[in-house]
């Protein structure tokens, strides 16, 4: 994976006169949200420059302060980092509350405010798929955070069931005791069981399957054979959140019938809700497809 130039302090002349975000993370060398919202700046004509900046561990609080004190206009904000921004937060999105992250953070009346465009941006990637989410029989594997991230705006598509099944079932329960009132109100049934519960010759298909955990990182599956043969169907769709390999998740749908997708999409999504909430300006005037398909490439 390439890696870019970054900064690990802010020096006041890079602000003067200028459009300044950032995304936030550490490591963050090899963050393409520089590449993504450059295009949509030029997409819609607008001046901005963004950078990539590396806080030390313990040091985020105080550099994202002096951001905004400079004069920065927005920041994403990336692993591992979005807990801490959920919690300098004054104001927060209604998901970003939910989600107990922050990935999208900017200025209004002194203020600092949050969102998470995570869960949107995963939720627009796999509507341009042509994946029908409204009404199906969802499966979510992993409860920890990226899981949190996206169950807001899933359940607002109001699918028929989200099933979230982790390696420790206790946060899987955990999770829907978070989301289960909101559940309720869409009339979406959330069910949790442990990854292993799912070789239960009971366990349905679903017809998309989320890969959340960050069982890949490590180049494992978070799902055993047996598992796999259970939940993956012909015509169904798999997507795992990360992206820039076919992971062993990937692959295990691919070998039973389904269509995959890595999480390349999300990332380019969840930016450009970032960019039109910044910049204000209507997301429908952002080609996010044009900039998948130039990062695929690249
Ligand atoms: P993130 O913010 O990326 O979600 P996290 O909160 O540490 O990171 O959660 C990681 C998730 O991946 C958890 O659901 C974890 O399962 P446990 O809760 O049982 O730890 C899951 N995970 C990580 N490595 C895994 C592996 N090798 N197999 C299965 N699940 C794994």
């Amino acid at each position: 994976m390439s890696h870019y130039p970054f900064l690990t302090e802010l020096k006041p002349n890079r602000f003067v006169g200028k459009n300044i975000y950032a995304v936030f993370g550490n490591p963050i060398g090899h963050s393409k949200s520089p590449l993504i919202h450059e295009q949509f700046a030029i997409q819609t004509q607008q001046e901005i420059d963004y950078l990539r900046i590396q806080p030390p561990l313990d040091g985020f609080a105080a550099m994202l302060t002096q951001f905004f004190a400079l004069g920065g206009q927005g920041a994403s904000i990336t692993i591992p980092f979005k807990l801490d921004a959920y919690q300098l937060c004054q104001q927060l999105s209604t998901r970003a509350r939910l989600a107990g992250a922050v990935n999208t953070v900017w200025q209004k009346d002194g203020m600092l405010c949050g969102d998470n465009t995570d869960g949107a941006g995963l939720v627009a990637d796999l509507l341009s798929q042509g994946v029908v989410i409204h009404e199906a029989d969802v499966l979510i594997v992993g409860a920890g955070g990226a899981s949190r991230g996206i169950l807001e705006p899933l359940l607002h598509q109001k699918p028929k069931r989200i099933w979230i099944a982790n390696r420790t079932a206790q946060k899987a329960h955990e999770l829907v005791s978070i989301f289960q009132p909101l559940a309720t109100e869409l009339d979406v049934e959330l069910m949790a069981s442990s990854t292993a519960q799912l070789e239960n010759h009971a366990t349905p298909a679903f017809s998309l399957v989320i890969n959340s955990s960050s069982a890949g990182l490590e180049d494992q599956s978070p799902l055993s054979t047996l598992a796999a043969d259970h939940v993956f169907c012909t015509g169904g769709f798999a997507y795992d959140l990360v992206y820039g390999k076919t992971t062993v998740f990937m692959e295990q749908a691919l070998q039973r019938g389904c269509r995959i997708s890595d999480g390349l999409g999300m990332l380019v999504e969840q930016a450009a809700i970032a960019f039109s909430q910044w910049r204000q300006v209507d997301i429908k005037r952002l080609d996010t497809r044009a900039v998948v398909a130039q990062l695929r490439n690249a």
